[in-house]
Order: C-alpha cells, then sequence, then structure tokens
C-alpha cells in the first residue's frame, strides 16, 4: 500500500502537533499537511517541522477554498477548537468550522474522516449542568451528527478530559469507561494522537464508528481489535 497522505486541521493544537509528529515519523504516512490559520504558523511548519502547510483559516474560508487546501489527500483529521476562546467561536470552529470541512470533504472526494470530539456527547444529561461548558458540548454534538449523516468513511473520537503527559498506549475498555468517572476521564494527548494514527491504519475496525478514549489499562492495539 502506498503511505497514506493525511491533512490535519487544527495542526497547530497541542493535539494536532502531537498527530502531525506521529505521522511525519511513520513509513506508513506520507508528508502531512498541517491546516493553520497565521503565515507565523505555516512558516513554522514548513521550516522548523519540515512538513506541509496550508493557510487556511476554516472560519473564514469557504468550503471550495478548504476543498482545493485538502484535494488529493486521502483522509482528513479534524481537531481544532475554539479552545475557550468564546462562546461565539464555539459555534464558528467547532460546529461550523467541522461542519465545513466534511462539505469540502465531500467536495473533493476524500472519503477518510476522523474528527477529535468530546466524551458522551451524545449524552446530555452528563454535560447539561457542567459549569461553562454546555454551548461546547452542544457544538460538539450537533458537530458529530453532521458527520454521522455524510457520505463519509468517518470515524468520531471522544476522547475525556485532555492531559499533556507522556503518552502510556493503554486505553479504557468501553464496558468498563465509568470506573474512570473519579479521574474525570482523563486522557493524555499523545494517546490521542496515536489512537488517530492507529485510526487511519486500521480503517475496517474504526470507519463509521463513534469512540470513546480514557486511558486505562488495556494496549491500543488490543482495544482496536476489540471494536
Ligand atoms: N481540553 C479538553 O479536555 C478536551 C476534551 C475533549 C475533547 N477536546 C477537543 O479536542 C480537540 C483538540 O484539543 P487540543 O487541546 O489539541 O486543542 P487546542 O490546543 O486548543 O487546538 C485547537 C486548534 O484549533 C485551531 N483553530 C482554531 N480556530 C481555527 C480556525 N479558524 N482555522 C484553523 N484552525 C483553527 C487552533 O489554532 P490557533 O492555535 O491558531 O488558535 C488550535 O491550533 C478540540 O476540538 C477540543 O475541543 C478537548
Amino acid at each position: 500500500m502506498s503511505p497514506l497522505k493525511v491533512a490535519v486541521v487544527g495542526a497547530s493544537g497541542k493535539v494536532g502537533c502531537l498527530l502531525i509528529n506521529q505521522l511525519n515519523s511513520n513509513s506508513s504516512f506520507s508528508t502531512p499537511l498541517a491546516i493553520v490559520r497565521t503565515q507565523d504558523q505555516v512558516d513554522h511548519f514548513k521550516n522548523k517541522v519540515r512538513v506541509d502547510a496550508s493557510l487556511t483559516d476554516i472560519e473564514n474560508a469557504s468550503v471550495s477554498e478548504i476543498a482545493d487546501a485538502i484535494n488529493g489527500y486521502d483522509a482528513v483529521v479534524f481537531s481544532a477548537g475554539a479552545g475557550g476562546k468564546g462562546i461565539g467561536r464555539i459555534f464558528t470552529v467547532d460546529l461550523d468550522g467541522c461542519i465545513k470541512v466534511v462539505e469540502a470533504c465531500e467536495k473533493a472526494g476524500v472519503k477518510r474522516f476522523i474528527v477529535v470530539s468530546a466524551l458522551k456527547a451524545e449524552e446530555r444529561d452528563f454535560w447539561c449542568n457542567i459549569k461553562g461548558l454546555r454551548e461546547y458540548y452542544i457544538a460538539k454534538r450537533s458537530a458529530d451528527r453532521e458527520v454521522r449523516d455524510s457520505k463519509l468513511d468517518y470515524t468520531i473520537l471522544q476522547p475525556g478530559s485532555l492531559e499533556l503527559n507522556k503518552g502510556t498506549g493503554l486505553l479504557q475498555p468501553l464496558n468498563r469507561l465509568e470506573e474512570k468517572a473519579s479521574v474525570n476521564y482523563s486522557i493524555n494527548r499523545e494517546d490521542v494522537a496515536s489512537f488517530i494514527v492507529q485510526s487511519l491504519l486500521h480503517p475496517d475496525a474504526t470507519v463509521k464508528k463513534t469512540i470513546s478514549l480514557v486511558n486505562g489499562d488495556e494496549p491500543i492495539e488490543t482495544f482496536i481489535q476489540g471494536l
């Protein structure tokens, strides 16, 4: 199989950077494309990280412009987010930004799509009383639904609370997720990036699935085999 060409939306984010590095050092993948929103970020990825980069602000670009940026790629990963920078931007980045990228994938003929959503987004009773996160979850849940309604070979990843510790390579089996409630269902961003890489390499196990990601005691390879 020829190396997969992957474009990452939100490449300058914390998960995005880890993912770009993993893709760039894995021979199963071609040099990845970092989709970012400032010229400084483009220069950083091209000159320091030595990957391809596209200046495409998903809030302000048209679907056609986003389609042009991802044209020719085998897969798109969406890991962008407003990151607490205002309720309005939750809707223009996490919700409509994601929907526009889905539409762009359909327009450009990029079938494979992976989105980083949030744990239990489908369960309104879980999040409706979490102070400050209600709008965020409304956006994530609605974006996930648009992804499921698309024609894409999607995978919706729903990590718990994201940490910046070193990856463990271990995930919590889905039938024992609730054991992790006391640690806020946390997961290291490096493990999220590793799981995205494995999802790209194992579409048979992950396409058309919504998968909760929390650190636990099962190796990622075993976890994927059990999906
Ligand atoms: N924090 C948590 O505990 C948690 C839990 C579950 C899921 N998540 C989700 O996981 C995902 C990844 O998290 P993270 O910590 O890596 O997020 P992050 O560090 O905040 O990165 C988000 C990235 O999105 C980019 N972005 C924002 N607006 C954009 C635009 N208009 N066009 C292009 N890119 C844009 C940002 O660019 P700039 O750097 O230029 O701002 C940033 O690089 C997010 O969707 C987040 O909502 C987070």
